[in-house]
């Protein structure tokens, strides 16, 4: 028999990625939506007159009648234990803590708080054991609940395509040029007339993103804090017209030699906490090695795993770095609402939803 659901809450749930915790949220065995925020904007419409849904199978009919409700703690239910954020980050940052502070788990999808040094920036395929912050975090800042964030969408895929190679044969340097699809921007995003038979060079914060997320990600707990992984990041980010999936091409420097074929078996093997688990959006496999010679493509491959896989291709010796290869995974799934999920997943199936 199926335990109770928690019922939970979607901040800025008429955007982009709050409109795919709605899609994915919808038939969820821990999880049922209890509350729904959105900005002033929208605040006291019905949520099917507020989002243009922009979602491929129709709007869940148990959300078009809710009430949008402004996003601060007096305006959301008390049966409500968890909320899932897809706010900006410039409005995330106080409003997140001030919830938190009035006892709920946050798992954030928003930059503000995925560097404060005690706040897990989680991967449960990477670093499941940093939700041992959590109790540290609600003692130093006095609050009820938490805050738990997942990373920058494109962070996301780098850093599970990186995990296999770091825990075999560790890493020294790390080269990615993105090229992220629009959706990556929320919604409307970027005009058409800059992306249509264009490739833009730069995307605001991004590179920043994708040079220091790795390091937490990949760093060890010691002493109940931290400890950064000691490679070095490179990033150049494009936003180029593709609807979803991020494409990133990737170079690395291992610290200790590794045949080619080993490389591609560590990717194959990957096994963490989820797929061992058993969490119920958890892709198994959590990476798919391509081996034709054009693959992977956003097209084809982002719903890989019901867009929770990271897919891998164009493995090959790189003559200034190791090897170099292809990685693939879809932005508004594992890089956003799905990894938060996921978050969550692993956090009740550690007690700290209870
Ligand atoms: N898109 C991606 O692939 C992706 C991936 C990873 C992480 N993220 C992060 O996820 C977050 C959401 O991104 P998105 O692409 O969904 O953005 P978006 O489409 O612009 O949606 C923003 C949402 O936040 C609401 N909102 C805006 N200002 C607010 C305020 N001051 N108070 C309360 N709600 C407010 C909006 O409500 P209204 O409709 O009422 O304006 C809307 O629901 C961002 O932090 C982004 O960096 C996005």
């Amino acid at each position: 028999m199926s335990p109770k659901r928690i019922r939970v809450g979607v901040l800025g749930a008429t955007g982009a990625v709050g409109q795919r915790f709605i899609q994915l949220l919808a038939d969820h065995p821990y999880f049922e939506i209890g509350a729904l925020t959105a900005s002033d904007r929208s605040v006291g419409k019905r949520y099917a007159d507020a989002a243009k849904w922009l979602l491929r199978g129709g709007m869940p009919a148990a959300v078009e009648d809710m009430e949008l409700a402004p996003t601060e703690p007096a305006a959301i239910g008390a049966d409500i234990r968890l909320l899932f954020s897809a706010l900006p980050g410039g409005a995330a940052g106080q409003v997140e803590a001030d919830l938190a502070a009035a006892g709920f788990a946050v798992c954030s999808n928003a930059s503000a708080h995925r560097m404060d040094a005690d706040v897990p920036l989680l991967i449960p395929d990477v670093n499941p054991e940093h939700t041992a912050l959590i109790p540290a975090q609600k003692r130093a800042r006095g609050w009820r609940g938490f805050i738990v964030t997942n990373p920058n969408c494109t962070t996301t895929h780098l850093v599970c395509a990186l995990k296999p190679l770091q825990d075999a044969f560790g890493l020294s340097a790390v080269n990615v040029v993105s090229m992220q699809a629009l959706s990556g921007a929320g919604y409307p995003g970027v005009s058409a007339l800059d992306i249509l038979d264009n490739v833009i060079p730069f995307i605001g914060g991004e590179e920043g993103k994708l040079e220091s997320e790795p390091l937490k990600l990949l760093g060890a707990m010691q002493g109940g804090a931290i400890a950064p992984a000691d490679f070095v990041v490179s990033a150049q980010a494009n936003r180029v017209a593709v609807r979803n999936g991020h494409l990133e091409a990737v170079s690395v420097k291992l610290k200790r030699p590794a045949k080619i074929e080993e490389v591609a078996a560590a990717f194959t093997g990957y096994r963490g906490e989820p797929q061992r688990l058993g969490l119920p959006s958890a892709p198994d496999p959590a990476i798919i090695l391509h081996t034709a010679d054009d693959r992977p493509q956003p097209r084809l491959d982002r719903l890989a795993g019901n867009g929770m896989a990271t897919s891998i291709g164009r493995l090959r010796p790189d003559p200034i770095f190791d090897y170099k290869f292809i990685v693939l995974g879809h932005n508004t799934i594992r890089g956003a609402s799905g990894g938060a999920i996921l978050n969550a997943e692993l956090l009740y199936s550690q007690g700290y939803l209870a």
